[in-house]
C-alpha cells in the first residue's frame, strides 16, 4: 500500500494547452480518491502523469516519499484502467487477466491460483475459457478490473471505468468497486465527470476545473460547503441554482428580492457575517433544488412561479421554472465553464425545484413555493468565491 503526493504538478503540451495547472495533492494509504470535473479539465492527463505515461512540464509525482517522476511506468508499480478497457481479443479471460503475472514470470501454479481467486472474487469463474468478444460489456469491464487487480499493484489508476456501460450496470459495477476496495484497500484514483459516482464512490473528492484544482474534501464537505460556486453548480443533481440579487435594508433588517418578493435575510446574515459586506451591493445567491417547498398556505413569503416542465421521477418530482432575475439586463447568469439550463424556446434562464411527489402541479398554472433560505449558498459575484458559514460557537460558559 502506497501513498501518492503530487505536489505543483502541470503539464502543457507542445500546442501550448496548459491541461493540468500547479496541481498539489496527496492521496493517502488506502484511500479511495476520485477527481472529478468537466470534459477537458485535465483528468485523464492528471492519471497519465501519475502512471508515466505522459511526461509531467513542471512539479513531481512522488509514492511513498520516493520521487517517481523520472521512472519508467512499469518500475511504479502501478496498474491503470482505461475507458476502453482494450482486452486481447485472442487471449481467453484466463490469459487476458494472467498476462502481466506471465510478464513478471510468476510462478505458474500461484498465477493460475491468483487469477482463479481474482476471477471468483469478480464473479468471473464461469468464464475463464471464453474469449472477449463472447462477453458482454460489464463481463469484459470486469476482465479489465480483474486483469489489474491481480497484480496487486500499489496504485490503482481508474479512468472512467464505468462510462461504457448501461445505467443499471453501472450501479452494481460501483457497489462492486466500492466492496473491492474495502476489501483490498489498495490506493485507488479514480477518474469520472459523473458527480453522483464521485459522492457514492470517494473517500474524498478533488474537483478540477480547466486544470486547476478547485476543491478537496469529503463528498459530504463538498456538497455542504463548496468553496466557490464552480464547486457548488458541480455537486449535485439537479444542479443548483444561482442567481444575482441586490441585498437591501440595514444592517439590523437585511433583505433581498427575488421574483418580485422580499426575502428577509437577517438569520441567514447572523450565520454569515461576511455578507454584510455586501448590503447595498450584489450578491449570488445559490439555492439547491431541495430549498424549495410547494407552500401550504398563503401569506408566507414565497416565490410564484408558472411551471414550464414537470417531470415525475417516480417518488418526487422537478418542476422547471424562469429563473426569477431582478434585472432581465443579467438573463444569463451562466459562464463559459458553468453553463445553466436554458430554455429552448425562449432562451430564458431556468431553475429546478425538487418537490415531493404529492405535489399538484401543472404546466402553466402558478404555483407558490417556499424557499428554505437556511438552504442558501452565496458567492462573490466577482471571484465566485464562497461567502462561508461560521459555525454556531458553542455557548461560553461564564467564569466561575
Ligand atoms: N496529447 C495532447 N496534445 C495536446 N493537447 C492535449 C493532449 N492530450 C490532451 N490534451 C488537451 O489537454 C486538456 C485536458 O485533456 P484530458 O484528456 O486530460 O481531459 P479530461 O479531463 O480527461 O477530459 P474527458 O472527461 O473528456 O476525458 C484538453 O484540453 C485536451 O484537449
Ligand atoms: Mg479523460
Amino acid at each position: 500500500m502506497s501513498v501518492v503526493r503530487l505536489e505543483h504538478l502541470t503539464k502543457t503540451f507542445s500546442g501550448g494547452t496548459t491541461a493540468v495547472d500547479d496541481l498539489s495533492l496527496t492521496i493517502g494509504d488506502g484511500e479511495f480518491l476520485v477527481l472529478v470535473g468537466p470534459s477537458g479539465c485535465g483528468k485523464s492527463t492528471v492519471l497519465r502523469m501519475i502512471a508515466g505515461l505522459e511526461d509531467a512540464s513542471g512539479g513531481d509525482v512522488f509514492i511513498d516519499d520516493q520521487r517517481v517522476t523520472d521512472w519508467a511506468p512499469k518500475a511504479r508499480d502501478i496498474a491503470m484502467v482505461f475507458q476502453n478497457y482494450a482486452l486481447y481479443p485472442h487471449m481467453t479471460v484466463q490469459q487476458n487477466m494472467g498476462f502481466a503475472l506471465k510478464l513478471r514470470h510468476t510462478d505458474k501454479a500461484e498465477a493460475q491460483e491468483k487469477v482463479r481467486e481474482t476471477a471468483d472474487l469478480l464473479g468471473l469463474s464461469a468464464y475463464l475459457e471464453r474469449k472477449p468478444k463472447a462477453l458482454s460489456g460489464g463481463q469484459r469491464q470486469r476482465v479489465a478490473m480483474g486483469r489489474a487487480m491481480v497484480r496487486q499493484p500499489r496504485v490503482f489508476l481508474l479512468d472512467e471505468p464505468l462510462s461504457n456501460l448501461d445505467a443499471k450496470l453501472r450501479v452494481s459495477m460501483r457497489a462492486e468497486l466500492a466492496r473491492l476496495h474495502q476489501r483490498y484497500r489498495i490506493t485507488t484514483v479514480y477518474v469520472t465527470h459523473d458527480q453522483v459516482e464521485a459522492m457514492t464512490l470517494g473517500d474524498r473528492i478533488a474537483v478540477i476545473d480547466k486544470g486547476r484544482l478547485q476543491q478537496v474534501g469529503t463528498p459530504e464537505e463538498l456538497y455542504r460547503a463548496p468553496a466557490n460556486r464552480f464547486v457548488a453548480g458541480f455537486m449535485g443533481s439537479p444542479s443548483m441554482n444561482f442567481a444575482t440579487v441586490e441585498l437591501g435594508g440595514d444592517a439590523d433588517r437585511v433583505t433581498m428580492t427575488l421574483g418580485g418578493q422580499e426575502f428577509g435575510l437577517s438569520d441567514v446574515v447572523r450565520r454569515r457575517p461576511d455578507l454584510a459586506r455586501y448590503l447595498g451591493s450584489r450578491v449570488v445567491i445559490g439555492l439547491r433544488p431541495a430549498a424549495f417547498s410547494v407552500a401550504e398556505s398563503p401569506g408566507v413569503a414565497a416565490l410564484t412561479i408558472v411551471p414550464l416542465g414537470v417531470e415525475s421521477l417516480g417518488d418526487e418530482k422537478h418542476v422547471l421554472f424562469r429563473a426569477p432575475l431582478a434585472d432581465v439586463s443579467v438573463a444569463r447568469e451562466g459562464t463559459d465553464d458553468m453553463p445553466v439550463t436554458v430554455d429552448e424556446t425562449s432562451g430564458a434562464q431556468l431553475w429546478t425545484a425538487k418537490v415531493t411527489q404529492r405535489a399538484d402541479l401543472a404546466i402553466g398554472r402558478p404555483v407558490s413555493l417556499t424557499v428554505d433560505l437556511s438552504e442558501a449558498y452565496f458567492f462573490d459575484p466577482v471571484s465566485g468565491e464562497a461567502v462561508v458559514e461560521v459555525p454556531v460557537a458553542a455557548p461560553v460558559a461564564a467564569a466561575a
